[in-house]
């Protein structure tokens, strides 16, 4: 498929996937497989405290917990729906998980929302803004694609630092639907809108 065919706003192809490896500085995002249920249950698991004031899902976190959330990734990416990505990173413990990210279609026609976690250990080293930013690259890149959104409850002052270092813009506040246990219960919605492409006469400008 050719760059200009994946540009056009509205071209919604239901076969449109992103990538399922994707490098991006320190990080490497890959799609999850059934075979990450160990290390899942061994990451939520040592970072279940840092986790849980955040995350509703975080809360009871078992075995099956995890085996029916790779499975829903993975039935998610065969729809279209969510594409799950576990975080890994290049520099240190390469390969080890380092959390997780994904990129959900539930915010209507032409959006995608993502979002986020981090293992306690790995935290403040630029891991969930290289990874959003590898998202935010992906999601423009998908037809019919033309804004990216993040969530987060207004008392997550961490979360908030990723969209406002990637360039969102603060949109919205409004009741989040599952509230997080330490969360107000309102969430700020954070919207980066599709770049235009450079008019033609500029590009040909450009690369005279
Ligand atoms: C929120 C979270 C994903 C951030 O992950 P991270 O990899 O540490 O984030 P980054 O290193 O990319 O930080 C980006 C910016 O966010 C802000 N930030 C991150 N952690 C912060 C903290 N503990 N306190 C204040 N600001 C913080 C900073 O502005 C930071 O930039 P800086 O380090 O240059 O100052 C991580 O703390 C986490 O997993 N929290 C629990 C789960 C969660 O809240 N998920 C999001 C739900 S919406």
């Amino acid at each position: 498929m050719s760059g200009r065919e994946n540009d056009r706003p509205g071209n919604d192809r239901p076969d449109a996937r992103p990538d399922e490896l994707i490098e991006h500085g320190q990080v490497v995002l890959r799609r999850y497989r059934m075979d990450d249920l160990d290390a899942i249950v061994q990451t939520v698991t040592d970072s279940a405290a840092h986790l849980r004031p955040w995350m509703p899902w975080a809360a009871d976190y078992t075995r099956e917990s995890a085996e029916e959330f790779l499975a829903g990734s993975i039935q998610g990416w065969d729809e279209g729906t969510v594409f799950n990505y576990a975080i890994t990173i290049t520099t240190t413990d390469a390969g080890a998980l380092a959390g997780g990210i994904g990129l959900m279609r539930r915010i209507g026609p032409g959006g995608l929302e993502i979002g986020y976690w981090v293992h306690r250990a790995y935290t403040r080293r630029g891991l969930a803004t290289a990874a959003s930013a590898a998202l935010v690259e992906q999601a423009f890149r998908l037809p019919g694609v033309d804004r990216v959104e993040i969530v987060h409850d207004e008392l997550n002052v961490a979360s908030s630092g990723i969209p406002r270092k990637l360039g969102f813009t603060e949109v919205e506040r409004r009741p989040i639907e599952l509230p997080a246990p330490e969360g107000s219960g309102v969430g700020v919605v954070w919207r980066l809108t599709r770049p235009d492409p450079m008019p033609r006469c500029t590009v040909a400008r450009a690369v005279s």
